[in-house]
């Protein structure tokens, strides 16, 4: 049997390489296989939990659909929309903020991460966005969720909730628990400044990310500039876990390649690091530059995209709107 796949992305600008070997690689190899139902959703909802410029949010919705058609996902077999125009999703996000915990809430990671040293000035909505994340994937029935490393929490609090809706209500298995998709290897790409964070969209220096609009002499020079260390390419894989530049970087190359981190070392062991770069560079020019030029050309037909996005808001409401009214059945209203 298939699987239901459930997946968002946020509109927020520069998509990077993070975003593509993270989560966006494992979409397209998912679409791809035809038992599988696939909904790809640009969460705009969740983009408004920090400050946006109205004009550019509307652009960037627009280059995400661009972004996740140039990376191989194919209208015409997955679902692709944009969460706002399918209102069950916040109508079922403050039921379910009625379910979820204040504990709970308080123990993810990535708010404390995003809100920084002062708390007090976050946008609410930035502290119970995973509840409405919870809601996006619960609304179809998602049986799998494919995501990068930094959403396994979040994941794992939307398993939470599912299971206390059916219990406080006593409706066995009416929202479907959904199992996370995280790939073994390879599920957090770091920053090419500093092998120790992630690579991020709201790191200040572009330097530290490849975006997937990047060109070929962008590329270049970026991962020319990459950080690295003194030594050699070593010659077994535990020495990485001490060089973090260099397990990042084998890592992005192995999984380019589709290889593994054990191979990519053996084929590099005791070459200097400007000889691997050049390797580097080139399997990144090759995957990263024909999609820049994809993007480029798709945003200039916003027709098109908007189409994609009104067909896919069609289809999504069908689903969610029979989901989120039998949510309200369920509670009493
Ligand atoms: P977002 O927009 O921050 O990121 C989109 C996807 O990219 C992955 N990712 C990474 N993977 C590896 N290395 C990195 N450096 C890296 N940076 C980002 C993320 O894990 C994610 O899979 N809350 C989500 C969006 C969301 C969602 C959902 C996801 C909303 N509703 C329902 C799944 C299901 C987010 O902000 O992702």
């Amino acid at each position: 049997m298939g699987k239901k796949i459930f997946s968002g992305v946020q509109p927020t600008g520069n998509l990077h390489l993070g975003n593509y070997l993270g989560a966006i690689k494992n979409f397209v190899e998912l679409n791809n296989d035809n038992k599988n139902e696939c909904i790809f959703c640009v969460v705009d909802l969740h983009a408004i939990t920090s400050k946006q410029d109205p004009k550019v949010l509307r652009d960037n919705i627009r280059e995400t659909v661009a972004t996740f058609l140039a990376s191989g996902i194919d209208p015409q077999k997955s679902i692709i929309f944009n969460q706002s125009t399918v209102p069950a999703h916040s109508e079922a996000a403050w039921i379910l903020s009625c379910i979820a915990r204040m504990g709970w809430i308080n123990r993810m990671t990535q708010f404390k991460e995003k809100a920084g040293k002062d708390k007090e000035k976050a946008s609410v909505g930035l502290y119970s966005y995973p509840i409405l994340m919870a809601a996006d994937i619960l609304l179809y029935d998602a049986s799998h969720v494919p995501v990068g490393e930094d959403q396994k929490q979040h994941l794992e609090l939307c398993r939470d909730i599912a299971q206390k809706f059916n219990n406080d209500f006593d409706v066995k298995d009416f929202l479907k628990v959904p199992e996370p998709l995280i790939q073994k290897e390879f599920s957090r790409i770091m920053s090419l400044k500093d092998g120790t964070k992630k690579m991020s969209k709201s790191e200040i220096s572009d330097l530290s990310r490849i975006n997937l609009t990047d060109d070929k002499d962008i590329i270049i020079s970026k991962i020319k500039k990459a950080k690295t260390d003194p030594l050699s390419l070593p010659s077994d894989v535990k020495e990485l876990n001490e060089r973090p530049e260099a397990k990042n970087l084998l890592g992005i190359y192995s999984s380019l390649t589709n290889s593994t981190l054990e191979k990519t070392v053996k084929d590099f062991k005791g070459k200097n690091f400007s000889e691997f770069k050049e390797n580097l560079t080139q399997v990144l020019v090759e995957k990263i530059d024909p999609m820049s030029k994809e993007i480029k050309k798709l945003v200039n037909d916003k027709g098109f995209l908007d189409k994609i996005l009104i067909e896919g808001h069609k289809k999504a409401n069908d689903i969610a709107s029979i989901k989120v009214k039998k949510m309200h059945e369920i509670v009493g209203f």
